[in-house]
């Protein structure tokens, strides 16, 4: 595998999914460029968005898909190109081909905006069959051009469905605590990630030569999850059960062309992945994929569970005290000046010398029993909480 780290060019770096990979892309080291609409710049949060990019060492590059020389300067600077693009700009992808190929630049890999299920193994129908032949044309342009490419099919992004339980088309934020619908039976199987394991493992594999001209699949053992197994989860999480309304197949299909856009898209999707299992039903062949977590062991991935264990702990989400209240998280002890926090490191480094003593020399946290007469272990106690080891702390900083 090679050490180089390539140059990398986001396009749709201030959209959804982009904001993870430029972030992925600064933090593991990749010289990394975003090119970003001038419109973009005067929005506020998009504004606060690449001011953070910047922060983070990344080169902002004004341009636009529909400005094919804003393209091709763009990719002067870079090795690889990643585009995050939305939906109506998927076939605007055929400018990046081009530019590509107009640049004269060695591009040693493309990564069309994926980013969803593998649209050359479908079983989707309606919109989201359109959305999917769109991105399939886009692979098809790419390969006859013959630019090397990596297709990044990592399934669900959880902040739409783990979130919602499965039930995008709601928007909801955290997960519903009274009812939820049931597409099917609810025992499809389908995968869902987390977007910063997402871009984690799209840069791992951006310059690993086993992934190129391949699909990269993210299918981590304990994201493959059905509909039914994630309500389950849930509800054993907050003590409660929901309430239970099933949609069934030929329910959900009548509705589709029903729905205005793009809530027809959003059921569409949800059909094909929690009712057909659209994710899950085929095997990746070495001919055409590789499985990232098989690929890269070492990145530790965010599980279903794991992620439904957040909305557990925040606890001012069913306090009526802060309803309509904005809640600042100002404790005292945390409250000071430049001058007292220097004051306060120095006037307590012999405290901390001691408590290291009594810590790391003395053991004083492991030197006793803990007897039910005054105490109780966490652990033991609350067996769902998932909390973080050591290892995988550490593995932050790797
Ligand atoms: N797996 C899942 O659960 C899931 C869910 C949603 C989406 N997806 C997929 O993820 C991919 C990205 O979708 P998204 O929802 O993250 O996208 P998005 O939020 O709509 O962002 C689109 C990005 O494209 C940029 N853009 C739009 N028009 C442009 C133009 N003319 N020139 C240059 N840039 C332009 C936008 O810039 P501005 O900031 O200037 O508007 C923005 O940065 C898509 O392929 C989509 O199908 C997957």
């Amino acid at each position: 595998m090679t050490t180089e780290k390539s140059k990398i060019l986001v396009i749709g770096g201030t959209g959804y999914i982009g904001k993870f990979i430029v972030e992925g892309s600064a933090k593991s080291g990749h010289q990394t460029f975003a090119l970003v609409r001038e419109a973009s710049l005067s929005d506020p949060a998009k504004g606060k968005m690449v001011q953070n990019f910047k922060d983070l060492g990344v080169t902002i590059l004004n341009g636009d898909l529909s400005d094919k020389e804003s393209l091709v300067k763009a990719i002067q600077h870079v090795d690889v190109v990643i585009s995050t693009v939305g939906l109506s700009q998927l076939m605007n992808q055929l400018n990046i081909i081009s530019a590509i190929k107009e640049s004269g630049k060695h591009i040693k890999r493309f990564l069309p905006s994926e980013f969803g299920n593998d649209v050359d193994r479908t079983l989707a129908t309606g919109p989201a069959k359109s959305e999917f032949s769109m991105k399939a044309e886009v692979r098809r342009a790419v390969e006859a051009e013959g630019v090397p490419y990596t297709y990044v099919i990592n399934n669900c992004f959880d902040g739409y469905f783990l979130a919602t339980l499965a039930q995008c088309e709601t928007r909801l934020t955290s997960p519903p605590r009274d009812k939820v619908t049931i597409y099917g039976d609810g025992n499809a199987k389908a995968i869902l990630n987390k977007e910063e394991d997402i871009a984690a493992y799209t840069m791992r594999a951006v310059d690993d030569p086993r992934t190129l001209n391949k699909t990269v699949y993210i299918n981590p053992p304990k994201n493959i999850v059905s509909q039914n197994d994630v309500v389950a989860l849930w509800e054993s999480k907050i003590g409660k059960t929901l309430e239970k309304t099933y949609v069934s197949e030929e329910e959900l299909l009548k509705k589709i062309p029903q729905s205005p856009h793009p809530l027809d898209l959003l059921l569409a999707l949800n059909h094909a992945i929690f009712v057909k299992g659209d994710q899950t039903w085929f095997t990746i062949e070495p001919s055409f994929g590789v499985e990232a977590s098989q690929l890269y062991p070492d990145v530790k991935y965010t599980s279903v569970n794991e992620y439904l264990s957040q909305y557990c702990t925040i606890k001012t989400v069913d306090d009526p005290k802060t309803v309509n209240k904005i809640l600042y998280i100002k404790p005292p002890e945390n409250t000071l000046s430049m001058n007292e926090m220097v004051a306060f490191v120095s006037g307590s480094m012999n405290v901390i010398m001691s408590i290291n003593h009594s810590v790391f020399v003395k053991g004083d946290q492991k030197n006793f029993t803990i007897e039910p007469s005054f105490g109780l272990e966490a652990s033991v106690l609350y067996l769902d909480v998932m909390y973080t080891c050591i290892d995988e702390y550490l593995s932050h900083f790797a």
